[in-house]
């Protein structure tokens, strides 16, 4: 099965490799080409358009940003659609919503292509090795045929049922992980203005009932104020908007996810987007009147 990669950022790059190390015949393609040196090394051929990869593939991958980005490698300029044959498969495994699912699927099915939303969790660890939890949603049959590639990727491959239902298990997901930032950032706050040993504080957290991959994962990077990303600060943000988008549809109100997706907000705006999650801390630093 020749699999197509859109989208060589923090996780596709090591999605990609994962797919090439695992002996599938790949090609990638990204917008900003410096990226695909890696690769290229490697001899994986790289595309000059998505729609090359399309053309040369029967399976294409897209880890992009957001909801537009997708839509413009699929529809837009040398998009996935110009390259279409019988049989193509699209996997969006970015996170954007329900809606936009269903709409990718019902478009590119005008060009007789079928189409999976399947996001991941995992964090860049997960992707570099390989351990990634990947929530599908499409036709089964669909799932079936492409199931060896998401295992490259992936230790656990939930099929969540129809198209979209892999991004709602996602947005659940993301309501968890904000949440998470939200309560380590405030106890490492709190713990700093009230001269409790770092060390202390993280030896209690990460052996007890607060227990986390953030305590686990982000935390020891907050004690060394390394904010770089694993996990971009405007991608949370985007997720949380989703997740609150999805719940207000269904009328159910989520306080904390709001409360989250404004402090998200606020680190945006304060031009910290392309920081990692953890730099919620550095706004939390800011409003207690604490030096870095
Ligand atoms: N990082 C994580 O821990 C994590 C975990 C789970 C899920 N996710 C999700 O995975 C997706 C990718 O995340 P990431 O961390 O890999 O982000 P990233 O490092 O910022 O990479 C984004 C990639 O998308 C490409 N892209 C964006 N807009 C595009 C457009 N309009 N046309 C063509 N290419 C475009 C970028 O190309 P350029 O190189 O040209 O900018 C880059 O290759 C996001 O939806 C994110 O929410 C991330």
């Amino acid at each position: 099965m020749r699999v197509g990669f859109i989208g060589l950022g923090i996780m596709g790059s090591a999605m990609a490799m994962n797919i090439h190390k695992k002996g599938f015949p790949l090609i990638v393609y990204n917008r900003t080409r410096s990226k695909t040196e890696p690769f290229a090394k490697l001899g994986v051929p790289v595309a000059n358009s998505p729609r090359e990869v399309a053309e040369k593939s029967d399976v294409v991958i897209d880890m992009v940003t957001d909801a537009p980005d997708v839509e413009e490698v699929l529809f837009g300029r040398d998009g996935v659609v110009y390259g279409a044959h019988p049989g193509l498969i699209v996997i969006d495994m970015s996170t954007n919503s329900p809606e936009y699912a269903r709409y990718f699927a019902k478009r590119l099915a005008e060009y007789g292509i079928e189409f999976l939303d399947a996001p991941v969790t995992g964090s860049d660890i997960g992707a570099r090795q390989g351990t990634l939890t990947i929530m599908v949603g499409g036709k089964r049959e669909v799932f079936e045929r492409v199931k060896p590639v998401l295992e490259a990727m992936g230790k656990t491959i939930v099929y969540a049922g129809d198209v979209g239902s892999g991004q709602m298990l996602k947005l659940l997901n993301q309501i968890v992980v904000g949440l998470n930032m939200l309560a380590v950032v405030e106890a490492m706050a709190l713990a700093k203005k009230a001269s409790i040993d770092m060390d202390k504080l993280f030896t209690v957290l990460s052996t007890g009932g607060a227990n986390s991959f953030t305590v686990q994962y982000y935390m020891p990077k907050m004690m060394k104020g390394d904010y770089e990303p694993g996990f971009k600060a405007a991608h949370l943000k985007k997720d949380l908007k989703y997740a609150v988008e999805m719940a207000n549809k269904l009328g159910v109100p989520l306080p904390g996810t709001a409360l989250t997706l404004e402090l998200y907000n606020a680190l945006v705006a304060k031009g910290l987007g392309d920081k990692g999650t953890q730099a919620l801390l550095r706004l939390y630093h800011e409003l207690s009147g604490i030096k870095e």
